[in-house]
């Protein structure tokens, strides 16, 4: 609600200036002008604590910034997409041709971003994406305005075919929710656990964001297979990995996942989570001054600890920052202020990495346990992995 207000607060004290703006046409804004931000996120649903942990990280970058990027203050409009794809295009376009933003900031949800890659792409816009993975937003629609701080699909989910096929299991379940993130991941696990001689026996699918598990969890039962690997995130992953303990099965077959279905989640799963082994590009424990300085931080700042989405928030700041002090906070040359995006090695609490060249962090897979309120980091699934951009050609 506090954010609904904000928007419409926002949007009302932006009416005149967004007039005046509207007269100009972009690069004719002075330097000097604020730079103008579309955080759009979402913060209800199942999503809603990772847009809170998302923005909060950018903030906490910002701040210790002096408040500024490139030398510029900034502007915040913000809306809540609440994950919704249908109302995706509207809420990207309000930002992009009503608030006139400098830059998109967005989003946690694969389905929602392919609409604000869409939008960026017709407009120009300058996109910068702090979590969804849509393979695509990277790979066939890749452009030189879109840029990624988190992660494809594709990354987190591959490193898990080899983890699950050296622990020895060879059938394979699969359950996740029926759209892009949900089939990427598995798809991407597959592939590398097949690959290896390993079978996915049976797929299993159910529509975001519903959490009626218990069909699922009775079929898994009678199928006996030998591991089940799921993709979950969020309020969906805490409700999933308890129910999986309460239906006896814990203890029985073992539970994979890639990373998201235990961050951020923890306190909340308590001891449904304990021990999972999970695939990911970033881990509490990560031992470098640089996480440590993080962590500290936003623990003291927001009262909570950090999570990977709080590090993709950062890290887009961090990207913002570089890339804009290269080109001394101008937008007009944007062949320039791109190439200096491209160039930015970011020093990120997951361990310092560069942009791909579809614009994707090249980037260290960590295999992690759960140990009470940490996903300890055990070792290092797959290093610098790079995805594979399928169909990206940069315009
Ligand atoms: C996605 O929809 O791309 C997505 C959502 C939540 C996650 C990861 C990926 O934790």
């Amino acid at each position: 609600m506090t954010t609904r207000r904000k928007f419409v607060q926002g949007a009302a004290a932006l009416a005149s200036a967004s007039a005046i703006g509207a007269l100009l046409p972009t690069p004719a804004r002075a330097q000097s002008a604020k730079l103008r931000i579309g955080m759009m996120l979402p913060y209800t649903g199942t999503f809603a604590a990772l847009g809170t942990a998302i923005t909060q990280g950018f903030n906490l970058a910002v701040d210790e910034n002096a408040g500024k990027l490139g030398g510029r203050d900034i502007e915040y409009f913000t809306v809540d997409d609440e994950s919704e794809p249908a109302k995706a295009t509207d809420n990207a376009n309000k930002l992009v041709q009503r608030d006139k933003v400098d830059v998109l900031v967005g989003t946690v949800h694969s389905g929602v971003v392919m609409a604000m890659v869409k939008v960026a792409r017709d407009s120009g816009a300058l996109l910068v994406i702090p979590n969804a993975g849509a393979n695509a937003a990277t790979g066939s629609q890749c452009a030189p305005n879109i840029f990624r701080t988190s992660f494809s699909n594709w990354q987190p989910a591959h490193p898990m075919g080899k983890v699950m096929y050296d622990k020895g299991h060879r059938k394979v379940v699969t359950l996740t929710w029926k759209y892009g993130a949900g089939e990427e991941s598995v798809e991407s696990f597959k592939e590398a656990f097949t690959k290896l001689g390993g079978s996915v026996v049976k797929e299993m699918y159910l529509p975001f964001p519903n959490v009626e598990f218990q069909p699922f969890l009775t079929e898994i039962a009678s199928l006996r297979p030998d591991a089940v690997f799921v993709f979950f995130a969020g309020g969906g992953a805490v409700k999933f990995t308890k129910d999986y303990m309460a239906a006896g099965l814990k203890d029985k077959i073992p539970l994979y996942g890639s990373g998201f279905l235990t961050d951020g989640t923890l306190p909340a799963q308590g001891a449904s989570a304990q021990g999972l082994l999970t695939t990911l590009h970033y881990g509490d424990g990560i031992d470098n001054a640089k996480n440590k300085q993080f962590r500290f931080a936003y623990a003291k700042k927001f009262g909570v600890q950090a999570d990977v989405y709080a590090v993709q928030g950062y890290d887009a700041a961090l990207l913002l920052a570089g890339g804009l002090t290269a080109v001394k906070g101008s937008f007009g040359e944007r062949s320039a202020l791109y190439s200096a995006l491209e160039k930015v090695k970011v020093d990120s609490p997951r361990g310092p990495w560069v942009m791909s060249k579809a614009h994707n962090p090249i980037q260290d897979i960590y295999l992690r346990r759960v140990d009470g309120n940490a996903n300890e980091v055990i070792g290092v699934a797959w290093k610098a992995l790079e995805d594979p951009a399928r169909g990206c050609k940069m315009a």
